[in-house]
């Protein structure tokens, strides 16, 4: 698969393979699932417009699916990750890049957020570090243009080396 195809075989497989698990949640009266999107889903994604617009599907997908089971004993939570110290960046040839080359989250600490959130029935959680939150508020007032244009600074093929990490 292509680095275009792949983020789309994500988004019709999360929407036609949740049903099984979701209507057998349902019917049990009981259940939690947990999507993984990215902060990536906040922010328009230049250079990774796929990747980014996939994760807002996945993020709206989840927010619209926990309504809809809200009376049914089964929650859903949308994880929404800063860029973590995975090999995603290194397997999407992304080193070269600011977001890929600068300083990030732990991944332990990640999934420790996510499981807390997905356990409290939380609807989404901001992971990483106080710092990533604050950013993460900051951004809900920011225009998509700025923002639009923040992440093009940090995933612009050959620009890495000297930034802290951004949007992922
Ligand atoms: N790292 C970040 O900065 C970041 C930030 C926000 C969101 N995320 C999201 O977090 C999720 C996990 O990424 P990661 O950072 O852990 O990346 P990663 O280190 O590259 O790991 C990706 C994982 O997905 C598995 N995988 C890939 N394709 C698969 C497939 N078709 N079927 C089943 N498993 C498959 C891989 O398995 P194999 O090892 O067997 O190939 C690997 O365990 C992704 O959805 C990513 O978008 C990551």
């Amino acid at each position: 698969m292509t680095t275009t195809e792949r983020p789309l075989a994500l988004v019709t497989g999360a929407s036609s393979g949740i049903g099984y698990a979701m209507a057998a949640m349902s019917t049990r009266g009981t259940g939690k699932i947990l999507f993984t999107s990215s902060v990536a889903a906040l922010t328009p994604g230049p250079f990774e417009a796929v990747y980014a617009a996939s994760k807002a599907f996945l993020h709206s997908f989840a927010e619209a699916l926990r309504n809809e089971l809200k009376d049914s004993g089964v929650t859903v939570t949308s994880l929404l990750p800063r860029p973590t110290d995975t090999e995603f960046f290194e397997r999407a040839g992304k080193e070269d890049t600011r977001v890929g080359s600068g300083k990030k989250d732990d991944p332990a600490e990640v999934a420790r957020q996510g499981f807390d959130a997905l356990m409290k029935g939380d609807d989404k959680v901001v992971a990483g570090s106080f710092v990533n939150k604050v950013q993460g508020v900051a951004g809900r007032i920011t225009p998509d243009t700025a923002k639009a244009a923040m992440h093009r600074r940090m995933a612009e093929p050959g620009k890495g080396g000297t930034s802290p990490a951004g949007d992922e």
